[in-house]
């Protein structure tokens, strides 16, 4: 074959390509790009489309739509929710009803808590944004951190200063609240996330920018000095909370479940503990019965709260043995805490 002929058909196979696509690479991504890794459940998106060509833009994660905007600039932004593992994100431009593009984007979630996600799978990694400049972005965003953005938070008095009312005031204040909005849009958010004081936490003199002490510890006994002291005085440690790794368990920022747990206290324990959700370790040897009540059940101990792991277990630390949250020095013992006279 002549070269002439192998570029003709090189040419054919890309108009051909395109077509078959029936797009025309309308959307410019700005942010973020293929294969990234994130370590939360939330996707910061900018993309940059011409006037006029869409009126409407559908998003869905892993086949399921997400959201919706109608674009108004031709720069759209937009954040997306992640499941854990690959999340296939599949930009849809729509006009008249009609697709006109779209761009399909592969994301990875990682976690420790799921095996196969600890570590991602080849080609994907991290991308620091805030290790550049993106001077696209700063057009209309606000890059360079304020003073507001480290407001100082006292634990103890921080209930009485900010859960009253007059609550949102804090976030207009926050440099980083124009892209991170959705980070505290969860039922529960922990306190230096609710008056977006990023910094208390997040450091701008680090390398990468804005990371976190490791371990977790450093970041979190800055704050929590109570559990430090008390925790640090006990006999018996739970394995990861002796990693110092708290954001395994927490979300530092929002989370749907108290304590912004990463998942409701029944499903995170048994992540790990497979076998024990059934609850038959709790009763062998003591009583002919299978099995014992773990979860979906009144906690008798813990007004409003419901039986879980946490009833009998600490999950960080303990004097009794098998992390009893009771003064007990055995399971008969543990036992009466709960059925008095039964
Ligand atoms: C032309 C102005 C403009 C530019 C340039 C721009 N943005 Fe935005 N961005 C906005 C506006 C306005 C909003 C608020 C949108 C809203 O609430 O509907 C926003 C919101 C956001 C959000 C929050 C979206 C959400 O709903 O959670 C993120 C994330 C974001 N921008 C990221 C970026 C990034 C990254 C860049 C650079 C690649 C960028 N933006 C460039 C105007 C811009
Ligand atoms: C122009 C929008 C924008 C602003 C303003 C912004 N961020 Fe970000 N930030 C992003 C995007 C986009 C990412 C990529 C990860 C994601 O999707 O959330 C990111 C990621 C991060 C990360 C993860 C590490 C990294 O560099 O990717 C941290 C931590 C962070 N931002 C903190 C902050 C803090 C603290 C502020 C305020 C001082 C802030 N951001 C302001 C857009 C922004
Ligand atoms: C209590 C400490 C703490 C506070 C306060 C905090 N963060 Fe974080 N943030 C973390 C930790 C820990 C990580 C995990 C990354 C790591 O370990 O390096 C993280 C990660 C992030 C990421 C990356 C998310 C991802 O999925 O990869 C973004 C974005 C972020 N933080 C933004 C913010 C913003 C915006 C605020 C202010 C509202 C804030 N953070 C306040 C501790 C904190
Ligand atoms: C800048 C100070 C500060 C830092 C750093 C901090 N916290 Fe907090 N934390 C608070 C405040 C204030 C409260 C009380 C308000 C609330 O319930 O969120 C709180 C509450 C909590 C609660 C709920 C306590 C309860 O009894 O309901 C948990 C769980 C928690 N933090 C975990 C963490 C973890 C994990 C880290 C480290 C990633 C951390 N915190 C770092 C200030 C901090
Ligand atoms: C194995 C998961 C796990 C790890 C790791 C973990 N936590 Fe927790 N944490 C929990 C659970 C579950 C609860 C709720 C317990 C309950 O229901 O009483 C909790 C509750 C809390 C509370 C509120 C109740 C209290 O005891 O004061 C704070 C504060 C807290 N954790 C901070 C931390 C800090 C700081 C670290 C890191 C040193 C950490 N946690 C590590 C699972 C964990
Ligand atoms: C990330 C994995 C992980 C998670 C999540 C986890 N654990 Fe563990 N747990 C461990 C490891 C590792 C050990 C130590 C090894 C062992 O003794 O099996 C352990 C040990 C224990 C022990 C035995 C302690 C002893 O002294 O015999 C109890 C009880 C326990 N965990 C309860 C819980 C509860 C309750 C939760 C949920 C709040 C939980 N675990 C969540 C990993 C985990
Ligand atoms: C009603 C109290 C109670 C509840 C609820 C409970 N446990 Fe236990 N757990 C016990 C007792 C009692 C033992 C000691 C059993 C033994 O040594 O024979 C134990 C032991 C353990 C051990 C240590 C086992 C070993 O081999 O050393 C782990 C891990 C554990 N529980 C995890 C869990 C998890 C995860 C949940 C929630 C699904 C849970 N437990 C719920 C009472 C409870
Ligand atoms: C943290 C409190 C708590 C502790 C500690 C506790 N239990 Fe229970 N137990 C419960 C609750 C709640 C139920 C469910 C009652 C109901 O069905 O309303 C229950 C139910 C039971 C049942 C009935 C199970 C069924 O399926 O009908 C038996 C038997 C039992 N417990 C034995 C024990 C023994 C033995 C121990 C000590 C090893 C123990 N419990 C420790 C809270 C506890």
């Amino acid at each position: 074959m002549s070269l002439k002929r192998i570029f003709f058909l090189f040419v054919v196979f890309l108009a051909f390509s395109l077509t078959a696509e029936g797009s025309q690479n309308i959307i410019t991504l700005n942010y973020p790009p293929d294969k990234t890794v994130m370590e939360f459940g939330l996707l910061s998106v900018s993309l940059s489309i011409p006037k006029n060509s869409a009126d409407l833009i559908k998003v869905n994660v892993n086949d399921e739509e997400k959201v919706k905007v109608t674009p108004s600039r031709e720069i759209v932004c937009f954040s997306v929710p992640l499941a854990v593992g690959v999340n296939k994100i599949d930009i849809i431009l729509i006009k008249k009803n009609k697709l006109v593009d779209n761009a399909v984007l592969s994301i990875f979630r990682r976690s420790d808590l799921v095996s196969v996600y600890k570590t991602p799978p080849a080609g994907f990694q991290k991308d620091y944004f805030h290790m550049k400049d993106h001077l696209q972005c700063a057009a209309c965003h606000t890059l360079k951190p304020s003073e507001s953005d480290r407001k100082s938070v006292n634990i103890i008095t921080f209930a009485a200063e900010n859960l009253t009312d007059g609550k949102k005031a804090v976030a207009a204040a926050s440099t980083c609240y124009s892209c991170h909005k959705r980070i505290t849009s969860y039922p529960y958010v922990h306190g230096p996330a609710f008056v977006w004081s990023c910094l208390s936490c997040h450091d701008p003199q680090t390398e990468p920018k804005y990371s976190v002490m490791k371990p977790d510890t450093k970041a979190c006994f800055s704050c929590h000095l109570e559990q430090k002291e008390s925790w640090n005085k006990k006999k018996y440690f739970h394995g990861p909370f002796n990693t110092g790794n708290c954001a395994l368990c927490h979300n530092p920022h929002a989370s749907e479940n108290p304590f912004y747990l990463i998942l409701p206290t029944w499903y995170l324990c048994l992540s790990c503990h497979v076998d024990k959700g059934s609850g038959k370790h709790i009763i062998e040897g003591y009583v002919y019965k299978e099995s014992h009540p773990t979860h979906g059940k009144p906690a008798p101990l813990r007004k409003g709260r419901e039986l879980t792991c946490a009833s009998c277990h600490a999950p960080h630390a303990s004097d009794y043995p098998k992390l009893w949250t009771f003064d007990v020095g055995n399971g008969f013992d543990l036992c009466k805490k709960c059925h008095i006279k039964e």
